[in-house]
């Protein structure tokens, strides 16, 4: 099992239709190769966990590498895990800015999670997105 973070920005601010589009791909594609994790989008900037076999990991993120949505990607992990961190749910999706009902639920998912986890057994990933919403003043 491997796991990859990363951070970057979208070229324009994206509409909630487009967001929607990266979404819904990301969720039926992620669901087939058993990958889990979050993404997190607020004014520009992405924040993802993918999270599965490693083999998987590593094409699917050199896919959206190259997707010309975004620039800017700094990789923040890229190792090796012994357990999933987001295993509820395929791609939980915040979108601060605009949140439709289901984004709601992503949203306050992902902060019960980061917020709820013991710091002795929080995980790399889970540190990183839980100071990444704190950054962000959203808890
Ligand atoms: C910020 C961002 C996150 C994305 N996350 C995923 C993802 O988790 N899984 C996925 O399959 N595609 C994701 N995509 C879409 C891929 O970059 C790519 O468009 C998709 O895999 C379809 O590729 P294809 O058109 O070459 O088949 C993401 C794109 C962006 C911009």
């Amino acid at each position: 099992m491997h796991h990859i973070v990363y951070a970057s920005s979208s070229y324009k601010i994206l509409p909630t239709e487009e967001l929607n589009g990266i979404l819904e791909i990301a969720r039926r594609a992620n669901s087939a190769n058993k990958i889990t994790g979050m993404l997190l989008y607020k004014d520009g900037n992405f924040l993802h966990v993918l999270e599965g076999e490693k083999s998987i990991i590593l094409s699917c993120y050199n896919q959206i590498f190259d997707d010309p949505r975004h620039h800017g990607i700094i990789t923040l992990l890229n190792e090796p895990i012994t357990t999933r961190s987001f295993q509820d749910w395929s791609m939980a999706f915040i979108s601060y800015d605009d949140l439709s009902k289901t984004e709601q639920t992503g949203f306050s998912d992902v902060i019960a999670l980061v917020n709820n986890v013991d710091d002795e057994t929080i995980s790399n990933s889970q540190l990183i997105v839980r100071s990444y919403l704190k950054g962000l003043m959203m808890i």
